[in-house]
């Protein structure tokens, strides 16, 4: 995982603030983490299972849930012909504080935990008990889940601009209800104001002055509105001008997206403009404009000039400066592209950002305008009319075609653990009929599940139970999703590889990420089978955040880089490690760390150094894409459902090509 400082010195007014809080938070962050591994720690009620396998109705399971929250763990059984895949994992702040009571102080000395934890254990248990209770709800819905699910919107009919005021302090925000089109565009007319002192933090510690900043900057962002679930809505399109630059001290404009609370890699213009074949519907990203910094040095003008006079220079070249300035009006208008999204400024194109991380144009629902601006009027033209309907009839094709085989009794080559978030039926779907369709997977060789929490509101999580049951490829683990949780699902997805499969090897990936498991499985053969095996995009060196909105505290992670650790879009262990991690984790003695990655990276350190047998092959390869796509990728990553169709399709003509448009 990757965090981009794109809001870093936006945020920077907080810092003073965040400062004062920042001990006592570091320290209730890190009693959370080893909370939460010590309460993990005790979901390993796959081993001590003396379950009685019941018939599964939905009646009976969310009565099984609620007396298990009484007495202990629940179980689930094993799919039966396809059929439900609930698991054990109920959790009940009961049994959990009682666990952690028993540890005592055995686990502060062990992470040497300083601070106060009650608060934050409270945290912890309650995304267990709101699991419980959101999956009692979910089992109880009566109501048609198709209906509500497409609820929202779909009926509506939406205007096709609209027209906003400025004015006021704060956020200038829009809802567009059925989100943007190809050919949409949003105005926004309005004047930054004079920079005003800003404190950064890093700047004083890195000793270059009091730490006093002039900042002017705002941001436009498009917000994806229906896809959040108890978390920050996605930035699909974050464009924040930086009027006094940053660390650069040049002016920029920086453009990124945040998805599922993770900043992308930023796109940031400075005035150089981009190579020739770096374009976006036919538009450079990055336009030129005037640099004080190296334009006005007398020799360039002198031999342009020289250069024209005889004949050789290219045609006239004219050049504009940065499009802001304090004081002084602009209009801005972004318009949806089929590649991208392109950026204007008083008519004249300045950049263009290419569409990203499994976002459709619809799901731009949000408008928002923010920071030091005073905003005059915002358009949204040529919008859609209707939503695209939500309907989960639409987007789930129930048909036997898809449905997943039982998990087989004898051994298997790779299983594969999907990370995936519960309203991402489009994207499950999309899977379903594209790479889940490969032999080894038809033929019983591969097993891959998804892995997903519960989610706030009950009829998306009837919805869910729906769709696990008549697919049979849906593991739900009934916590309340969280950011903060997702290295509990890896856990899962190696419990699941080491008890509920036989496999030699075991895969974790996301829900937008592509995989070509020809190829996949391919690699894998090629290494020694006797010998630990991890399979990815691996990181060397890399080094904790300490600032920022993703800041790694030093509590959470004391040392100085991470261990080498494979990105989370797709990667590879073998059974041996697995099982460790498993084992490892059965006993209380697996550390968790917030990134499953560095997390994964760090469990196969420990038990690289601890094993006696034979060091684990690390193999790097950047054909598991961490963003987007290569040609003759491997795994290929931030690719939306209509994506995955085109890869798949191109792979059936037997070429392994990315598709870079919606
Ligand atoms: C996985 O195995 C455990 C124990 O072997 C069992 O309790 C659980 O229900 C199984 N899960 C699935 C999804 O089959
Ligand atoms: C821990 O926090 C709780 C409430 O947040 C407070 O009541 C308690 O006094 C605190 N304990 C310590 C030791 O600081
Ligand atoms: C920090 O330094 C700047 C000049 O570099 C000065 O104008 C400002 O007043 C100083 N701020 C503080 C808080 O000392
Ligand atoms: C695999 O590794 C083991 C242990 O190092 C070694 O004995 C064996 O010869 C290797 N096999 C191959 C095919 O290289
Ligand atoms: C794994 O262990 C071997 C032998 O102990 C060591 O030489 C190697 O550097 C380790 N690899 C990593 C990446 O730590």
């Amino acid at each position: 995982m990757k965090r981009a400082r794109s809001s870093e010195i936006f945020l920077g007014g907080r810092a003073r603030a965040r400062r004062r809080l920042a001990p006592l938070l570091a320290a209730a962050a890190f009693a959370y983490l080893v909370f939460v591994s010590v309460k993990l720690s005790g979901l390993g009620s796959w081993e001590d299972s003396a379950a009685i396998p019941r018939p599964e109705t939905a009646a009976s399971r969310g009565e099984l849930l609620q007396r298990d929250a009484l007495e202990r763990a629940p179980r689930g059984r094993r799919a039966a012909g396809g059929g439900a895949a609930v698991t054990g994992y109920g959790r009940i702040t009961g049994e959990i504080l009682r666990r952690h009571e028993a540890l005592g102080g055995g686990s502060r000395r062990r992470w040497g935990l300083r601070g106060n934890f009650s608060e934050l254990e409270r945290m912890a248990a309650e995304a267990w008990a709101l699991g419980a209770r959101a999956w009692e709800e979910a089992s109880a819905f009566s109501g048609d889940v198709d209906a509500i699910v497409s609820g929202d919107g779909a009926a509506v009919e939406c205007p096709a601009s609209l027209e906003l005021g400025g004015g006021g302090e704060g956020e200038t925000a829009a809802f567009l209800p059925c989100g943007l089109a190809v050919g949409s565009a949003v105005t926004v007319v309005a004047t930054p104001r004079e920079a005003v002192a800003e404190y950064v933090e890093a700047l004083e510690r890195s000793g270059s002055g009091n730490g006093t900043v002039m900042v002017a900057q705002f941001a436009v962002e498009l917000r994806g509105l229906r896809a959040s679930e108890g978390e920050d809505p996605p930035r699909i399109l974050h464009l924040n001008p930086r009027l006094r630059g940053d660390w650069s001290r040049r002016p920029v404009l920086e453009m990124n997206t945040c998805f599922r609370m993770q900043w992308g890699k930023a796109q940031r213009c400075d005035g150089t403009p981009s190579k020739d074949d770096d374009h976006v519907d036919g538009f450079p990203k990055c336009e030129k404009w005037e640099r004080r910094d190296m334009a006005d040095s007398k020799e360039t003008k002198t031999s342009s000039w020289f250069n024209r006079f005889i004949g050789r220079a290219k045609k006239p070249e004219m050049t504009w400066p940065y499009p802001f300035l304090e004081g002084k009006m602009f209009v801005l208008t972004i318009q949806a592209g089929v590649e991208g999204y392109h950026i204007n400024v008083g008519g004249r194109h300045v950049a263009s950002f290419p569409h990203r991380m499994g976002f459709t144009l619809e799901d731009a629902t949000g408008l928002a305008v923010t920071g030091g601006i005073d905003v005059h009027s915002v358009y949204a033209t040529s919008l859609p009319k209707a939503h695209p309907s939500f309907s989960l009839q639409n987007v789930l094709e129930m048909s036997d075609k898809w449905k997943a085989r039982p998990v087989p009794e004898e051994p298997i080559q790779l299983f594969i653990g999907i990370l995936s978030a519960t309203n991402h039926f489009a994207e499950r779907m999309a899977i379903r009929k594209t790479w889940m369709q490969f032999p080894a997977i038809q033929l019983g060789n591969v097993v891959a599940r998804f892995f997903v929490a519960l989610s706030h509101r009950k009829e998306i999580n009837a919805a869910l139970k729906k769709e696990a049951e008549y697919f049979g490829d849906v593991v739900i683990l009934p916590f309340i999703d969280r950011y903060e949780l997702v290295v509990l699902k890896t856990v899962a997805i190696c419990q699941y590889g080491v008890q509920n499969v036989t496999a030699e090897y075991i895969m974790k990936c996301d829900d937008d990420t592509f995989v070509r498991l020809d190829v996949v499985l391919q690699q894998v053969s090629t290494f020694n089978r006797t010998l630990p095996l991890y399979l990815g995009n691996l990181n060397l060196l890399h080094r904790p955040l300490r600032s920022g909105k993703w800041a790694v505290t030093f509590e959470e992670w004391p040392e100085l880089v991470y261990p080498p650790y494979a990105n989370g879009p797709g990667y590879v262990i073998s059974i041996n490690i697995a099982r460790d991690i498993v084992s490892r984790h059965a006993i209380q003695s697996l550390r968790l760390f917030k990134m499953e990655d560095v997390s994964m990276g760090m469990w196969v350190e420990d038990y690289n150094t601890t094993t006696i047998t034979a060091p684990v092959q690390y193999i790097h390869s950047w054909k598991f894409c961490q963003y987007g796509c290569v040609d003759n990728y491997f795994t290929a990553h931030y690719q939306s459902p209509r994506q995955m169709l085109c890869l798949w399709d191109k792979l059936s003509l037997g070429r392994a090509q990315c598709c870079n448009y919606r």
